[in-house]
């Protein structure tokens, strides 16, 4: 299956190019299918448009990223209508009009603004300072989505997920208090790297002990999952294996070529962690079996 076309909130660290693989790992029947940690949302995505669960749960502990979800999902023509207002103006207004609008979102948090300034930043990487406030300059060489293809893509969505799609805002463990062992989770938290050090990228990130107690209590529950986490890039390994109390098998997928690498100048390979929880390989033994302690390449 090849990745999705339709990708409304063009987020740097999107899992689009990977959501056919990690699907591939859904059991038959998936209840609702929870994204935690959803920013782009790009695995809910790809399973609603091959009708892989009946409902989704797209959750983001970032609140205005969530109201854009919302409208984009109940009101998609307000949000094509502002969103090319936005890319238009900065055709007259020249230089000034990203810092204006960043400025703008960082007094108002309006979900339109803020689709436009992912759309055009620097790489669509989002970066926050420790108020929470949205830093990232303005990409000199790309104007953003163009309103048009912005359209097509917000109307497929909204009729994609509508009727069959809640929203959450907060922590991931309140998201998935809902869930049951019918359900799936998937969960892409803010990787090691970009919790601790100098690459601080989303508004939250999250510590590894608070991810490892979330997943003590999926697994108590028998609540299946797949998380995506850290990984090797080149020969940097990133962040140490989760500790063995937590009852999941660790797959290690290629991802292609680290977009952080490419901004830097560099080229190399990403390799990244995918847990698998025990439960899941149980019910999808047909299609999926692994020792518990195996760890394999899955490409
Ligand atoms: C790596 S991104 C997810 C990218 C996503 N898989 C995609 O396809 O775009 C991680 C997201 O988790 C959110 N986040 C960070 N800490 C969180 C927490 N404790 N609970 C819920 N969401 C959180 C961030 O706001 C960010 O949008």
């Amino acid at each position: 299956m090849k990745p999705l076309s339709i990708q409304p909130i063009p987020y740097q660290g999107s899992k689009r190019a990977l959501a056919p693989r990690i699907c591939s790992l859904f059991p038959k029947k998936v209840g609702t299918l929870y994204e935690p940690f959803a920013g782009s949302a790009a695995v809910t995505l790809f399973a609603a448009a091959h009708d892989l669960a009946d409902e989704f749960v797209i959750g983001d502990c970032y609140g205005p990223l969530i109201e854009l979800w919302k409208l984009i999902i109940d009101s998609p023509s307000e949000v094509s209508e502002r969103y090319a207002e936005v890319w238009h103006a900065q055709f007259d207004a020249g230089l000034s009009h990203f810092k204006d609008v960043r400025s703008q979102y960082n007094e108002n948090s309006d979900p339109v603004l803020l689709l436009y300034l992912i759309a055009r930043c620097v790489k669509n990487a989002v970066r926050f300072n420790k108020e929470g406030k949205f830093t990232q300059s303005a990409d000199k060489r790309r104007t953003g989505m163009k309103p048009d293809r912005l359209t097509r893509t917000v109307h497929a969505v909204s009729r994609l997920l509508k009727g069959r799609t809640t929203t959450f805002h907060g922590d991931f463990l309140g998201c998935v208090g809902g869930s049951s062992s019918n359900d799936l989770v998937y969960m892409d938290p803010p990787y090691y790297g970009t919790t601790y050090g100098a690459d601080k990228r989303y508004a939250s990130g999250l510590e590894r002990e608070r991810l490892v107690d979330g997943l003590h209590h999926l697994d108590a529950e028998s609540i299946p999952y797949i998380l995506s986490y850290d990984g090797q890039l080149g020969d940097k390994v990133y962040g140490e294996p989760l500790p063995s109390t937590v009852n999941a098998d660790r797959l290690a997928i290629h991802a292609g070529r680290s977009s952080q690498a490419t901004i830097s100048g560099k080229f190399a390979e990403t390799i990244e962690s995918l847990y698998i929880a025990r439960s899941l390989n149980a019910l999808n033994a047909d299609i999926y079996r692994l020792k518990p302690t195996q760890q394999r390449l899955f490409a």
